[in-house]
Formats: structure tokens, sequence, C-alpha cells
């Protein structure tokens, strides 16, 4: 059984991909068998012969060469760009934690380095029926991972992750790191920088700018951060 390691984010288009796609492309390149896992995607496209395409899991399986089948990749596929819990009931197929659960050991008996792609924000409703409630949080607690989490580097970065920061706490999931996305340096960015490791402890564990083709993070240091 491998280790495994959540990826959150401030919110939706935050870059969890994007950076998700060199964090397992730089544990591949030092020659770590890392892989990817998403329990649920929405805004999914549809390819001309009616199949849906996960881009999140496409694009992390390209870019880091994992060169996995997409059914292993996400569990629960939806076409309609809205919250998971929404998209499923239009669709009339709810996710269930068992198959996210065994979807997820699957993978993580595949991999050494398993890297889970949350869906939106740490608070993301996964289902929402009668007496049968599911929130990306309470999966994350239930599979027991630890938490790593990508925000923006400009300006309501210091709001947004201080809360995410918190409410993880509150919910007794571990935070290992904050990742700093569109970083572009400057005064207030290094001092959004430093303002969340204080007012948290959390470190920022690294900083990606536009268009990076590499973390700068070494591996080792990264691998650490699995559980
Ligand atoms: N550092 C970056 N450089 C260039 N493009 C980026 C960067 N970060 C994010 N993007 C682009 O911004 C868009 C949103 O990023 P991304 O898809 O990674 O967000 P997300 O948090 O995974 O969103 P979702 O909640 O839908 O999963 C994508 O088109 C992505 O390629
Ligand atoms: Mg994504």
């Amino acid at each position: 059984m491998g280790k495994a390691l959540f990826i959150t984010g401030t919110g939706t288009d935050v870059g969890k991909t994007f950076v998700t796609g060199l964090i397992v492309k730089r544990l591949r390149g030092a020659g770590m068998n890392a892989g990817y896992y998403k329990a649920a995607l929405s805004g999914a496209e549809r390819a001309a012969d009616g199949t849906l395409l996960p881009g999140d899991a496409l694009h992390v399986n390209r870019v880091a060469n994992i060169g996995e089948s997409v059914e292993n990749l996400v569990s629960y596929i939806y076409e309609e760009a809205v919250s998971p819990h929404l998209a499923a009931r239009h669709t009339g197929r709810p996710i269930e934690f068992s198959q996210v659960q065994a979807d997820y050991r699957r993978a993580k008996e595949k991999y050494g380095y398993l890297t889970v792609e949350g869906s939106g924000g740490i608070i993301c409703p996964l289902r929402w029926e009668d007496g049968e409630h599911l929130v990306l949080d309470d999966l994350v607690a239930r599979l027991g991972l630890p938490a790593l989490i990508v925000a923006d580097a400009g300006l309501g970065t210091i709001n947004a992750t201080v809360l995410t920061i918190e409410h993880l706490s509150l919910r007794h999931i571990p935070v290992r790191g904050v990742i700093l996305n569109h970083w572009t340096g400057g005064a207030m960015e290094e001092d959004n920088r430093r303002m969340i490791e204080e007012m948290t402890g959390i470190p920022v564990v690294a900083l990606v700018g536009q268009g990076d083709e590499e973390l700068s993070m070494e591996a080792g240091v990264l691998a650490s951060l699995y559980a």
C-alpha cells in the first residue's frame, strides 16, 4: 500500500490541476512510482464519440507521463459545470462513498505516491440527498488523507488560505503546507507568504509562476509530505 496526499485549494480554478501536474511530474522524474486520482469531476467536455473527457486527469496523466487509463483516474465524471452534488442529482448518478473508497484503495495499491485532487475548495458538496450528505472534507477525513493547499499568490489570499487551514484543522485533517500559484514576486506577494506562515504556522513549501514547467521543490522533500 502506497502513500497519499490530498490537494485542495482555496477555490475552484485556483490551479490545483496545474500544480498537481508539476508535483506528479517531479516525483516521477525522480524515479518514484507516482499516480493521480480524483473522486468527482464536473464540467467535463464531450468527445466526438460521446464519451466524457475528464480534463484534470487527462492533463496530469499527460504532463506527468503516468500512462494510466482514464477509467482508473476519476470515479465520477459529469458534463454539467456545477458542484458535483447538483450534477449528480441531475444525472441520477449519486456519488457513493464506498465506490470512491474502493477506487482510491486500488490506486493506492498500484502507486507508491498517490496524489488525490479535490473538486473546488474544501467545502464542496459531493452528495446532498435526503438522509445522505457527503461533503469533500468528510471524504478526506474518512480516507485519512493529509492535505496540501494550492492558493493564489495575490490579493485576497490571506483570508482564503487562513480560512481553509482553520477549517481543515477543525476537521482534524493534517495540513502539510501551502503552494502559492501565479507567483510573480513583489512586496505584497512576499508579505502574503509571510503572513500565511506567521498566522497559521503552516509553511509555504513552493511558489509556482505562470507557465512553470518544473516545481521548485526537491523530490525527497515533496515525498515526505505523503502519508
Ligand atoms: N501557474 C500557471 N501557469 C499557467 N496556467 C495556469 C497556472 N495555474 C493555473 N493555470 C491555468 O488556469 C486554469 C485553471 O487552473 P486549474 O485547472 O489547475 O484549476 P483547478 O483548481 O484545478 O480547478 P478545478 O476546481 O476545476 O479542479 C487552467 O486553464 C490552467 O491551465
Ligand atoms: Mg482541477
